[in-house]
């Protein structure tokens, strides 16, 4: 049994706050005339807020200036800020603090590896930013995923190897991202989304201790 680490994504995996991306998106792109379905924020999901403006404007065959572009992103952040502003642990995802504390009780590392550059704040408001032995967040990469570099950093400041990380994720990018590192990779969300995942859960609450148990001696 070699020591194992486990890496958690941040939105949609421990906070419910994709809704609040989705919210936040759909304003946006509606306010330059491109319609915006769930359907297409699905394929924005741990994509950097970069990336997920250049996609937007992709699909409505706009191209901004610079400054324009950089405008838009601070309108974006400003009122999905408004919605996480008032955020507190009634916004954790079933069970997320029960596996968290499986993990810990066990011993185990645990990473936080998320593409948002408001991971932190939102830790705090929640009360787990202590949980997490290293915290690797949109600020820290370069990369969005699904390139592993979030992943490959964070399994490296906790130690693990790539191969000994397995990664929590509820996007396809990340899954692809934790795939692409080598690592294993758990979807949290739809199957038929997340059918390249190494295993899927709709949720936590469908994930026992015994499955943890297995995944740190195996
Ligand atoms: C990811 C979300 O976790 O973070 C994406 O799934 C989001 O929807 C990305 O665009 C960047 O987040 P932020 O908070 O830096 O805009
Ligand atoms: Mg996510």
């Amino acid at each position: 049994m070699t020591r194992k680490g486990f890496i958690f994504d941040l939105d949609g995996v421990i906070v419910d706050t994709a809704k609040y991306h989705y919210l936040a998106w759909k304003k946006l792109a509606e306010s330059i005339g491109i319609s915006f379905t769930e359907e297409d924020n699905e394929q924005l999901k741990g994509v950097s807020r970069v990336r997920s403006l250049e996609k937007i404007l992709s699909w409505g065959n706009k191209e901004l200036q610079e400054d324009k572009f950089m405008e838009l992103l601070a309108v974006k952040n400003n009122d999905y800020l408004e919605y996480i502003e008032k955020m507190d642990e009634s916004e954790l995802l079933p069970d997320v603090k029960r596996v968290l504390h499986f993990l810990l009780d066990s011993g185990q590392p645990v990473a936080l590896g998320s593409a948002s550059k408001n991971a932190r704040k939102i830790l705090r408001e929640v009360h787990l930013y202590a949980a997490f032995e290293a915290i690797v967040d949109g600020n820290d990469v370069t990369n969005a995923k699904p390139d592993p570099e979030v992943f490959l950093r964070a399994a490296e400041q906790i130690g693990v190897n790539p191969a000994d990380a397995i990664v929590f994720e509820d996007s396809l990018a990340g899954v692809q991202a934790a795939n692409i590192a080598g690592m294993t990779s758990i979807g949290i969300g739809n199957p038929k989304i997340l059918h390249e995942a190494d295993y899927v859960f709709s949720d936590f609450t469908e994930m026992s201790n015994e499955f943890l148990h297995k995944l740190i001696h195996q």
